[in-house]
């Protein structure tokens, strides 16, 4: 990227060309650099089969280009043209229970229809023979947001497909019939033709099966990703590519991201603030690190967000003044180089009129458009900060197979949520003002050392390499955390041999003798001398120490007199146990404890939710203060530095108002 990308979706075929004019000169009063181009405008460059028109994209392009605005162009294959399936209605994708969805909408397809498959590679070469080369062109977006909203396709392409994939992944029936547990419920193949997706079943369906289902979905959308960039490196080269993710899990569970970001060029981001909920600036700066950690700290992009409401929430509630501000530099703080939109300007018609653009329904003379133009300027201002990343305190432990996997039926508790621990445990650590990076279970050890805690919020499904890593990780030093009904099943679904948590035992110096789910509203309380009493709910287990020492103990409830809370010391490191949902409190007690063991010093003299990150490079250290208060707040600075929103200089402490934001160049 050569600049701060600013700018948003730009879908100019639903306006005459007289407007195209308006909204360029506008891009420029608002300052913007890069605009993404024809997502979906498959129909409009090929109203017929073959038969190609790009007169009008040509125009629109070229407008860009003159005025200076760098195009993030799109293959518009997530919505193939009417023609396209009144000749293929195989190409449509079945759900689960057998319906097949219908044009009319978007992304309505099957993966693993060679149609699609065919047609789509061909538009992307037309794309890219004609525009690879144009000097405007400064990305390329392939597809769009894949996973939503629909993934898995059960139609007969697929079943077929699915058999395939799974030949190359057991090689033989026993090893198949072995990994998916058949032998239970007389479920034993003895053909691969007798094998299908995991469709409606009239009771619980095997788990291994819709699990491997989830991935093999996965990799047929990613071999179609990679057959356009394929095909866009090869017409446009050095040119990054990517296609954008959604990053959050409040907003995308279908999709890998670890295996994806290895994919592309460079990572971009949609996120939508969920904004009924409290304190939503926390599970944004959530989904900002998780995008960053995917990158692999690298910097990545915030592709899409919103300027105000988003009319696909229950409640499309507006942003406050100066909140768009505060969300875009949130995530410019977590590593992206820009900000960009869902769209440019609001659209008169169609599913999303209601929706929230840079050029509001109200036009210029509105606040939306003055914070736009405002927020274009700030981030001007913000150009030297580029390629400079998000320096990181602690790691968080995440995997999207394991949250499939915990999510499906009949597990131990219904009230057991993989992802509102993993958001207890970030809001926790965001409490502390510890920037958190995300980590693969799999991480190699000599990577995961360099953060001195670790906190593993929920991996139920963690395999046995998984759980010899995080043993290394607290050998050589390191302080884990983990929470309850965690390292309780392998890859497929099933259950370590021997006593619960079976890949976390040794690590942990513990075994669970017996889950006790707790009733609906059903507390417990947890007790220690000389600590407080904390409360719990969902969930209780009998835990047997064997090694570690008992921190606080149940004091009533189904486990009374067991441990609740442990620690077990393990080479020159430590590891915590927590055995049942602690409230914010608790999560807050153990942190200080793992803080200490971990050699981090509290951040007690920074103010409550006003989010301080550094960013830092060769040039160095940024740091941005994000004041997500209704009250003037001060930031203690180590030193001086000049505030590049103002251009004043700092030292000592930083001002940063009620809702505002301002980012410092560290003097040295
Ligand atoms: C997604 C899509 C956009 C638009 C926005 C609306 O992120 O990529 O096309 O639908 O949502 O919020």
């Amino acid at each position: 990227m050569v600049r701060l990308a600013y700018g948003g979706d730009y879908n100019p075929e639903q306006w005459p060309e007289e407007v195209w004019h308006e909204d360029v000169a506008l891009m420029r009063e608002a300052g913007v650099t890069m605009v993404s181009v024809g997502i979906f405008s498959w129909a409009m460059i090929e109203p017929r089969e073959g038969e190609y028109d790009f007169g009008r994209l040509d125009r629109i392009v070229g407008l860009l280009h003159d005025n200076g605005i760098g195009v993030d162009l799109a293959t518009p294959t997530v919505v193939p043209p009417a023609w396209f399936y009144r000749a293929h209605p195989e190409a449509l994708p079945v759900s689960r229970e057998g319906v097949r969805w219908e044009f009319g909408s978007r992304g309505a397809i099957c993966h693993n229809s060679p149609a699609y498959q065919e047609a789509a590679a061909r538009v992307t070469r037309a794309l890219g023979e004609r525009y690879g080369k144009h000097p405007a062109v400064t990305m390329w977006h392939v597809h769009n947001e894949y996973g939503v909203p629909v993934l898995e396709c059960y139609c007969e392409t697929s079943a077929a497909a699915f058999r395939r994939w799974l030949r190359e992944r057991y090689t033989t029936l026993d090893a198949l019939n072995a990994a998916w547990g058949t032998a239970f419920w007389g479920q034993t193949y003895h053909d691969w033709e007798e094998i299908a997706p995991p469709r409606l079943t009239p009771t619980v369906c095997n788990p291994a099966q819709r699990l491997d289902y989830r991935r093999f979905a996965g990799d047929s959308a990613l071999a179609n990703f990679r057959r356009e960039r394929d095909i866009l490196h090869e017409l446009s080269p050095g040119v990054p590519v990517t296609t954008n993710f959604m990053v959050s899990p409040t907003q995308c569970d279908t999709i890998d991201y670890w295996a994806w970001a290895r994919e592309v060029d460079i990572v971009t981001n949609d996120h939508y603030l969920v904004a009924e909920e409290d304190r939503n600036h926390v599970n944004l700066s959530m989904a900002a690190d998780l995008t960053r950690s995917v990158a692999g700290g690298a910097p990545w992009l915030l592709l899409e967000h919103s300027t105000s409401g988003v009319n696909w929430q229950p409640r499309g509630i507006a942003k406050r003044p100066g909140e768009m501000a505060r969300n875009s530099l949130a995530h410019v703080a977590r590593g992206s180089e820009g900000a960009m939109f869902f769209q440019w300007r609001a659209s008169r018609a169609g599913a999303e009129k209601f929706h929230s653009a840079m050029v509001p329904h109200a036009g210029t003379d509105s606040r939306v458009w003055r914070e736009v133009v405002e927020l274009g300027a700030h981030l001007g201002a913000l150009e030297e900060i580029r390629g400079t990343r998000t320096v990181a305190d602690v790691a968080v432990a995440w995997d999207w197979q394991s949250w499939w996997a915990q999510k499906l039926e009949w597990r131990p508790s219904e009230d057991l949520d993989t992802r509102e621990r993993a958001e207890a445990w970030y809001a926790a650590l965001f409490d502390r003002h510890l920037t958190a990076d995300f980590v693969h279970p799999g991480t190699d050890p000599a990577r995961l050392a360099e953060y001195p805690l670790l906190v593993v919020p929920a991996l139920y499904l963690t395999t046995k390499a998984a759980g010899e890593n995080l043993r290394a990780y607290v050998e050589g030093g390191g302080t884990l955390v983990v929470s309850y009904f965690s390292g309780i099943v392998d890859e497929h679904d099933a259950v370590h041999p021997g006593p619960h948590p079976g890949a976390l035992r040794d690590v942990l110096g513990l075994t669970v003798e017996e889950f006790q789910p707790l009733r609906k509203d059903q507390k417990v309380t947890v007790g220690a001398a000389g600590r407080p009493a904390l409360e719990g709910d969902v969930w209780a287990e009998t835990v047997v120490a064997r090694g570690a020492e008992t921190v606080w103990s149940y004091t009533d409830g189904p486990a009374a007199g067991g441990p609740a809370v442990t620690r077990h010391r393990l080479g020159r490191g430590t590891a915590w146990y927590v055995s049942t949902r602690l409230g914010r409190d608790g999560l807050d007690a153990v942190l200080a404890e793992a803080c200490a063991d971990a050699g981090l010093a509290p951040r007690d003299e920074l103010p409550h939710d006003v989010e301080v990150v550094r960013r830092s490079g060769e040039h160095g250290t940024y740091l941005f203060a994000l004041n997500h208060t209704g009250a003037d707040a001060k930031v203690p600075l180590e030193g001086a530095g000049t505030e590049l929103l103002g251009g004043e200089r700092v030292a000592g402490h930083l001002a940063v108002p009620a809702g505002g934001v301002r980012v410092v160049r560290l003097d040295g």
